[in-house]
């Protein structure tokens, strides 16, 4: 027995349809349409393909609440999985279908966040049972979920340019690699991010921080800040009087929610309100510690190298050295004697990339200075060194 839907309206981005179907063979299709049509779903979305057409489009198109692909005959099902898992929204219920019935491979893809798989030819009410699970969101018992990555880029001191890499490298990934992308500034008395995003800061950080018991699908839909089409801020621009107490708790909770709907979440963290999150930074993440090369900094890097500790298979900590050979720089290795060790890795010091920043977000990303100088940090951050085994598919969608 089967009942139409009530599909909750906050399922998927504006302009995307509800359920995207990629299989190649009319019998499957059939079924799968059968599925849908007896839960009321109206806007369904057949396309003749599989997990690799999936892949292309949604790295052009909005994701779906409910995608359904197929892997049949692809050599290696699980690393197509991990493909569409890079472009695809977290919070989209994947459910696979292929031509292998393999426990190996069906453990694989649960691992990976994939919400149910299928053998042919696939039994509709199994089909319709797991299709209505995920369209109700009634998830979370049967697959783990599905979550993005925080990125904090903390510089340890105002002025090394811990934004402009924050905002660039958010944008790059979003723009030229496809990946859902949330920016949250926190630091809600500069603006920065907003700024060279050319975008107007609302209050929404402050009240999701204030009242974490407001933050919900709607809230974040509502408050973030679209700033093109993969990528979302959160940022407020608070009076100097009046800043906002930033709780350790209320700051997890957004993070959250916030887990749930993109592939990265970046921090913009000043060192004054890191002081006050410390437990926070020690959560899966990576920590990007942003520094100049004066003798201030190279001592405040020590220091939070040694509060945050070494890196943990969950967690690790990336040292940027930005502005290098600006005036006041410290020779390498007495920058490297004072911070304790050497940076990870090196920006120079370039006027292209100040006068560029004054442009905005676009004008940024022309500076070939910049790119070159984020090109390191990119790698790191998406993986792009390592070729992706299968142990990192739970790293992908998890
Ligand atoms: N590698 C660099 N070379 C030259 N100028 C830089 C470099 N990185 C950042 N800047 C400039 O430094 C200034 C401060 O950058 P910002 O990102 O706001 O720092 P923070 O967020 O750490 O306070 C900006 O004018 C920015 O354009
Ligand atoms: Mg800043």
């Amino acid at each position: 027995m089967t009942d139409t839907l009530t599909i909750p309206t906050t399922a998927a981005r504006p302009g995307a349809t509800t359920v995207q179907v990629f299989v190649p063979d009319t019998e499957t299709a059939a079924t799968i349409r059968q599925a849908l049509g007896s839960l009321g779903v109206a806007d369904a979305e057949f396309v003749s393909g599989n997990a690799v057409s999936a892949t292309e489009r949604l790295s052009r198109q909005p994701s779906p609440r409910l995608l359904i692909v197929d892997v049949s005959g692809l050599d290696n099902p699980a690393d197509a999985i991990d493909a569409l898992a890079e472009v695809c929204e977290p919070n989209t219920g994947v459910i696979v279908v292929g031509d292998r019935n393999d426990i190996v491979l069906y453990r694989e893809l649960k691992q990976a966040g994939v919400f149910e798989y299928f053998f042919k030819p696939v039994v509709g009410t199994l089909v319709t049972r797991a299709c209505s699970a995920v369209l109700t969101g009634n998830l979370e018992a049967q697959a783990p979920a599905r979550t993005g990555k925080v990125v904090f880029v903390l510089g340890v001191r105002g002025g090394v340019g811990a934004t402009t890499i924050a905002v660039n490298t958010a944008w790059y990934l979003a723009e030229a690699r496809q990946r859902w992308v949330m920016l949250v500034d926190l630091d809600m008395q500069g603006g920065d991010a907003a700024l060279q995003l050319d975008v107007s800061p609302s209050h929404a950080l402050r009240e999701a921080l204030e009242h974490p018991e407001r933050v919900d699908k709607l809230f974040l839909e509502r408050a973030a800040i679209h700033i093109d089409h993969r990528i979302d801020l959160l940022a407020s621009l608070e009076s100097i009087a009046d800043p906002v107490d930033v709780q350790e708790a209320a700051f997890r909770s957004l993070l959250d929610k916030l887990l749930n709907r993109y592939r990265f979440i970046f921090i913009d963290l000043p060192p004054t309100v890191a002081a006050l999150l410390l437990p926070a930074l020690q959560m899966p993440s990576t920590c990007v510690l942003v520094s100049n090369a004066s003798l201030a900094c190279a001592r405040d890097m020590a220091r939070w190298r040694e509060w945050i500790g070494p890196n943990t298979p969950d967690r690790s900590t990336v040292h940027v050295l930005n502005q290098h050979g600006a005036p006041g720089s410290l020779p390498d290795a007495e920058f490297a004697r004072a911070a304790g060790r050497p940076a990870d890795i090196v920006i120079p010091y370039d006027k292209e990339i100040s006068t560029a920043n004054m442009l905005g977000i676009k004008g940024a990303q022309q500076s070939m200075a910049l790119k070159r100088g984020l090109a390191p940090l990119l790698r790191h951050l998406s993986g792009e060194q390592v070729a992706p085994s299968r142990p990192l598919l739970r790293r992908l969608f998890g």
